[in-house]
């Protein structure tokens, strides 16, 4: 069977996965109102998301009005900056078991639910920041660490005045290329070809089934964890590593899962991850996978809760994530160079 979305009113203590203790932070939602089964809603316009480098001044302004707003919110409010952070945890850190399943967890990282948890997190929270800006086209920036031309943290993060502002980041890595591969490499050129590489090798050579990619196949009342995909594993985890900092406890905030949504800078990265989801499965040539999609009903049921924009609770599932367009957002189109990197 399908992982069931939690129960909310069982939401507990949650386990810092860095060194196994308590957590001393309540990241369990609110609770109001009645859950609904989420439809997406007819699309007249869609949102783009374009790469962080290459917002233009309106965009820069317009995402730090709505990430603003989002930390003006009341603190209880569900869309709230930090209740939105907590989502992460709850979902990530040991805070959610799953129903009727004693206390076996639920966890959304190391399988098949990884790409579709973290699309529906990013849509919703897309979806706050537009209504509280009153926008319905705003769309997340992608950080475009794929490309050499993005292989830095994006400048509109580092500006201390702004609200995509963390003061908890690696301060080595403020303006160092990003390490894709976890090498330790130095020399800045070596690093990118290096890192093209590994996107090569994640998005293509790696892969001989579509588990390699997704992430192995987990079902209620199984052992969580059963294994990440490429990228997730890859460049994913590498770009937590790389922002979170070192002088905090415990690699926060982008290095751990309970604190990785504080830093705004999370949904831009994870915008680009699953940017990478719809380049492999829609845009990148099939020979060695033909068939990208999962028909087992067991990924296609499982289901998550979320609050929506109108702070309604709402239950989603994954086969209603597998369309971008009809979640009413596509990407700005960027050249991917590592396609000519192959190692
Ligand atoms: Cu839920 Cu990048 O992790």
């Amino acid at each position: 069977n399908p992982v069931q979305a939690p129960e909310l009113d069982k939401c507990g203590a949650a386990t810092n996965l860095n060194n196994q203790k308590v957590l001393d932070i309540n990241c369990c939602p609110p609770i109001q109102g009645d859950i609904i089964d989420y439809k997406l809603p007819p699309v007249h316009k869609l949102r783009t998301r374009k790469s962080a480098h290459r917002l233009s001044p309106i965009d820069v302004f317009k995402y730090n009005l709505a990430i603003q707003r989002m930390k003006e919110l009341p603190e209880d409010d569900p869309r709230s900056f930090m209740q939105q952070a907590y989502i992460h945890c709850a979902y990530c850190n040991g805070a959610y078991n799953q129903p009727g399943q004693g206390d076996l967890d639920i966890q959304v990282h190391n399988s098949w639910l990884f790409f579709p948890f973290h699309r529906w997190y990013l849509y919703f929270y897309e979806k706050i920041l537009g209504k509280l800006i009153d926008d319905p086209t705003f769309a997340l920036p992608f950080w475009n660490w794929d490309n050499p031309k993005g292989m830095t943290i994006p400048p509109i993060f580092l500006d201390s005045k702004s609200s995509i502002y963390d003061s908890k980041r690696n301060p080595d890595n403020l303006k160092a290329v990003v390490d894709l591969g976890m090498t330790k490499i130095k020399d800045p050129m070596q690093l990118v070809t290096n890192n093209l590489t590994v996107m090569y090798t994640e998005m293509i050579r790696g892969n001989a089934d579509v588990y390699d990619f997704m992430g192995q196949p987990y079902r209620e009342g199984t052992p969580v964890s059963p294994g990440p995909g490429s990228s997730e594993r890859g460049s994913h985890t590498a770009l937590h590593v790389f922002v979170g900092d070192p002088r905090e406890p415990s690699g926060e905030d982008m290095g751990n899962f309970y604190s990785a949504g504080r830093d705004p800078l999370f949904y831009c990265h994870h915008a680009n991850v699953d940017r990478m989801w719809t380049l492999w499965k829609d845009v990148l040539p099939s020979d060695k996978v033909p068939d990208k999609n999962i028909t087992d009903p067991d990924y296609l049921d499982a289901s998550f809760l979320f609050y929506d924009e109108n702070a309604q609770l709402v239950r989603v599932c994954v086969k209603d994530c597998l369309d971008t367009r009809k979640m009413g957002y596509d990407l700005q189109r960027i050249d991917l160079p590592w396609l000519d990197y192959r190692p």
